[in-house]
């Protein structure tokens, strides 16, 4: 699985997998704003040269926030979901942070599941959080106990 940082030159691909896995997906633009924000950092995978798959992540002083993730639908189920994911929990690990945590759809099974094998767990829910189709948003949250005393 090859996975790297995203660079600018990325982005479009990465709009393309957005716009046909969400129905409200990020723009090329706002992808682009997310991208040079400091706090943020993508990573990408992959495959003969095209991108097929992503996951952002912010990171404010020791508490990170997973942006989004998705993989192109063609190459669903094949771990890429997965490796992305264990990049930002290796990430969370190496660099001391407290805890990660993230929204989903409740009705996101797949990616529910994803983020339960990795020690995510339900910490709350945000109401009415998502529109189209309106859902609340699961609130899930791995802690790391990184601090050393
Ligand atoms: C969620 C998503 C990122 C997972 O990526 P993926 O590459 O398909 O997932 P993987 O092949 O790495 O599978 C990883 C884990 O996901 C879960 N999973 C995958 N397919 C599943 C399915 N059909 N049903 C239930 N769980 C499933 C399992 O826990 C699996 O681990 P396992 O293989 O050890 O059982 C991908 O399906 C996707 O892009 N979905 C659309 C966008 C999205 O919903 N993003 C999440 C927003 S929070």
């Amino acid at each position: 699985m090859n996975i790297i940082k995203m660079t600018q030159s990325h982005i479009k691909q990465v709009a393309q997998i957005e716009s046909l896995c969400f129905s409200h997906p990020w723009s090329e633009e706002s992808i682009y704003d997310s991208f040079i924000n400091p706090c943020n950092r993508f990573y990408i995978s992959v495959e003969e040269n095209k991108v097929v798959g992503y996951i952002g992540l912010s990171v404010i002083v020791d508490e990170g926030y997973i942006l989004n993730v998705a993989v192109h639908p063609h190459c669903q189920g094949k771990g890429i979901g997965k490796a992305l994911v264990k990049t930002v929990d290796d990430f969370a690990v190496e660099n001391n942070l407290a805890f990660v945590t993230l929204e989903v759809r409740p009705s996101n099974e797949k990616a529910v599941s994803l983020y339960e094998s990795f020690g995510f767990t339900k910490v709350g829910e945000r109401k009415d959080y998502y529109s189209n189709p309106k859902e609340n948003a699961l609130l899930l949250t791995k802690y790391y106990n990184s601090k050393k005393e």
